[in-house]
């Protein structure tokens, strides 16, 4: 797998990164252990969990199955969501984050994590709070780099200015969600970290499995999906709706020309789209992997790339409109 630098840091990551979000939900711990080892073997270094999924199990499987492997693997998490009852165990506050990162190395069987991420922006804790109590844990040695997942682009390039202005350590990635269903991030957030030099890591690259054309309109979701086995959305901020479908249309119509499948083709647009690193890929089992395996490595062309951007097109409205009007 080729490796790509993460972010303006000298740390260099794989070109996919394995996500471990079903790691005790969809995968079994003995499935997700073999799902790790075949990441690994087939070059990847990247992994990505939260001490969310599934409330610490998700950290505690990956800590185990990477026993052993430890130094091979640039390994991700995060903080930031309801981790109790009580009206402290949310959010970015000093106290919160320091509870939850030693929680974490201990569920991660770790000294450090390389990557820590703030996994959404928080209006309750002042940025500075945030980003000193992140700056310190970096200096500890507990944290590698820090990245913002989830933010707003305002948000990140206020939070990056006063890391800037207070010589602590900047957000080095931003975790969004991307994909040919959700290109939302294209209007502020890809240009700010093209501009300012930050690691891009797209989550549900699959749209949660819509772009694997498993769904089919007028058809019931089918079961042992993620659409068809909970009551949760499939993406967290998209639908089935009729913009989805036609996305679903030509991701399949490319694929059937090239003799691929619509996630390799969904997977292979992201890897190789302008400004982003590692696309997270999330998988419930040994051959979702194999196959999202083979997204990489190949390219689209000129016409297949057209024909995804067409059916994928969104407004993009003021004032983004009027600069590329301006610039004509
Ligand atoms: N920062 C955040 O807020 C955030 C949010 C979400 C996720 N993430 C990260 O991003 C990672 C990936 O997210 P995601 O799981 O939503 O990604 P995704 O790639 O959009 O969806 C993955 C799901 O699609 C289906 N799938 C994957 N490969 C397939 C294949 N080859 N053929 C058919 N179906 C396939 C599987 O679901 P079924 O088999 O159930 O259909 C799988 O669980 C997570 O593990 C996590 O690390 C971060």
């Amino acid at each position: 797998m080729e490796m790509r630098a993460l972010g303006r840091t000298g740390t260099r990551v794989s070109e996919l990164c394995l996500g471990a979000m079903t790691f005790g939900r969809e995968a079994d711990e003995a499935t997700s252990k073999a799902i790790v080892d075949r990441f690994l073997d087939a070059g990847g270094n990247f992994v990505d969990t939260a001490n969310v999924y599934s409330l610490g199990v998700s950290e505690e499987i990956t800590g185990r199955v990477l026993a052993g492997r430890r130094d091979d693997v640039v390994l991700a998490t995060k903080v930031r969501f309801t981790m109790g009852d009580g009206p402290n165990d949310v959010g970015l506050s000093r106290r919160h984050i320091r509870m939850n990162v030693e929680a974490s190395l201990r569920r991660l069987g770790t000294d450090w994590i390389d990557l820590y991420q703030v996994h959404c922006w928080d209006n309750h804790t002042p940025l500075e709070e945030t980003i000193s109590t992140l700056d310190d844990l970096v200096h500890e040695g507990k944290v590698r780099y820090v990245g913002a997942s989830n933010y707003a682009a305002w948000q990140l390039a206020k939070a990056l200015g006063i890391a800037a202005l207070r010589n602590w350590e900047p957000f080095v990635s931003l975790q969004p969600e991307y994909s040919l269903v959700t290109r939302d991030i294209e209007r502020e957030l890809l240009p700010l970290c093209r501009d300012a030099g930050l690691a891009v890591l797209p989550w549900s690259p699959l749209a949660g499995g819509i772009l694997s054309g498993k769904y089919h309109q007028g058809q019931d979701l089918p079961k042992g999906t993620r659409g068809g086995d909970t009551e949760e959305p499939i993406t967290f901020t998209y639908r089935l709706d009729d913009r989805a479908w036609r996305i679903v249309d030509a991701v399949r119509t490319v694929a059937d020309e090239i003799g691929k499948t619509p996630a390799q083709v969904a997977l292979n647009w992201l890897a190789y789209r302008p400004g982003i690193t590692s696309p997270i890929i999330g998988v419930r089992n040994l051959g979702q992997l194999e196959a999202n395996l083979g997204a990489i490595g190949w390219r689209l062309e000129d016409e297949q790339l057209k024909a995804l951007l067409w059916a994928s097109a969104f407004p993009r409205g003021y004032p983004y409109d009027f600069i590329e009007y301006a610039d004509s």
